[in-house]
């Protein structure tokens, strides 16, 4: 018999709380830390732990399934992907701010600017919206250390309680999104996968209820 192949954050913020909506709706999961891929107990499951950023591509190839994944990181990487359920944890925005005695406090200020963010396509997009032209310097993490070394003059990331930004010296001037986590599917599923998808999605749904 077939398993769906859940793809969940190995490590991160999203981790917890995908495991923690796994175990509510009755999934239980023997978790050696470092086991790249476990199988449920109790339910045709098979839970894999991957990079954030490389779940899009796995989904897209059909290598796995379903995906808990911000909805940011589709936006990012997997425009082209659907996602099925909102989940209703892991809210945050992805916003660009500057240095909070920085002259500029607005988008347009930055025209001309250099922001660094570990979303470009999301950056680009926007901005060329709104028709400002920026030098995106790309960095995986920390990046709002950015602007204090003198890498940028601003920064575009995410923002969750908005304590990175705090201790980081920086103000939100533009918020481009908001995000939460969500179910995304494989657009590669065959009829079984899609069949043990339906049942899971449906206690999704009763456990989100049950939250409200
Ligand atoms: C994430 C994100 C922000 C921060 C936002 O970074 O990149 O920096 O969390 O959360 P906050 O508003 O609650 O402070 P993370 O700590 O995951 O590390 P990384 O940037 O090195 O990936
Ligand atoms: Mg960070």
């Amino acid at each position: 018999m077939s398993k769906l192949r859940i793809a969940v954050q190995k490590s991160g913020r999203l981790n917890e709380d995908s495991m923690k909506i796994l175990k509510a709706i009755g999934i239980s999961i023997d978790n050696g830390k470092d086991q790249l891929k476990a199988s449920a107990r109790n339910f045709p499951v098979e839970v894999f732990y991957l990079r954030n950023g490389d779940i899009p591509q796995y989904l897209r190839d059909g290598v796995v399934d379903a995906a808990i994944i911000g909805e940011n990181v589709l936006i990012e990487k997997g425009q082209d992907l659907k996602f099925v359920e909102r989940l209703g944890f892991s809210k945050c925005k992805v916003s660009i701010a500057v240095p909070k005695d920085s002259k500029d406090t607005s988008l347009k200020d930055l025209n001309g600017k250099r922001i660094a963010t570990s979303y470009p396509e999301t950056v680009k997009k926007f901005l060329k919206a709104q028709g400002i032209d920026a030098k995106l310097h790309i960095i995986n993490g920390s990046v709002e250390i950015a602007p204090s070394i003198g890498l940028a003059d601003g920064i575009c990331d995410i923002v969750s309680s908005g304590s990175t930004l705090f201790k980081n010296g920086l103000k939100e001037i533009e918020v481009l999104l908001k995000s939460e986590a969500v179910l995304a599917v494989s657009p590669i599923l065959d009829e079984e996968r899609q069949a043990i998808l339906s049942k899971i999605q449906f206690r999704i749904q009763s456990v989100l209820k049950g939250r409200q």
